[in-house]
């Protein structure tokens, strides 16, 4: 696979690495909002990390802070094979994370996390999980830090495309307690745990970043 230094994809060339289109599609202007939200932050957990091409994307593009990834165990091996590929100093190899029986894993520099990513995870995971998840959340973060969730919602009970419906639809139909949450729902679900909706920015192909402070 080819590559410059910052670890840009040469997709053309790119070998077998297990690879979403999707991450490829929305990595920069997602990370145009974490150069803006992360500015003052040190320390990130990313929960579902997925392939990990988001990871060896951001990493090197924020180089100010240290950029840890997790996920349930069956993905490390993915991940660690991008991260193999795209190496960064500031990038850590995954720390298992199931968020049906895993507390939040103390980071591999040993430093307390200051900042949460998490991308197009709350709707694939069922809602008890997504309790969970905030509710860990809410507990590991210092007064100041910051959760980052990015993907799909509905606002004011609706769909906000036609699109997002059938995505809807088709989720449902693979595994019931997944779908696209409704915004209202976690933002009160993230109020019980200390964290504020301080910013949203509306993203492309319909997606939505809420950015959460404690
Ligand atoms: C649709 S993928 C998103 C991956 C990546 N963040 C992205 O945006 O491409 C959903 C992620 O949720 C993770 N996930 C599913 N169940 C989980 C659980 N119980 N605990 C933690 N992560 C989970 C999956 O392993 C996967 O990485």
């Amino acid at each position: 696979m080819n590559k410059d230094n910052l670890g840009n994809t040469d997709i053309s060339s790119a070998d077998r690495l297990p690879f979403s289109q999707a991450c490829e599609n929305n990595k920069q202007p997602i990370l145009n909002v974490l150069q803006k939200e992360l500015q003052d932050y040190t320390h990130v957990l990313e929960i579902g990390s997925g392939t990990g091409q988001h990871s060896v994307y951001f990493a090197p593009r924020l180089p100010h802070l240290q950029w840890q990834t997790s996920d349930v165990i069956n993905n490390h091996q993915v991940i660690q094979a991008w991260h193999n590929s795209y190496p960064a100093p500031n990038l850590h190899a995954p720390l298992a994370l199931d968020l049906m029986k895993d507390a939040i894993p103390i980071s591999k520099d040993n430093n307390p996390y200051d900042a949460v990513f998490t991308a197009n995870t709350l709707h694939i995971i069922a809602w008890s999980l997504v309790e969970r998840l905030f509710e860990l959340v809410g507990e590991a973060l210092p007064l100041g830090g910051k959760l980052i969730v990015y993907g799909p919602f509905n606002e004011n009970g609706l769909y906000t495309s036609a699109s997002n419906q059938s995505f809807d639809i088709s989720l449902r139909q693979r595994d019931p307690n997944s779908g696209i949450r409704h915004k209202e729902d976690i933002v009160a679900l993230a109020k019980q745990h200390q964290l504020t909706l301080e910013n949203e920015y509306q993203m492309p192909a319909n997606n939505q970043i809420l950015v959460f402070k404690k």
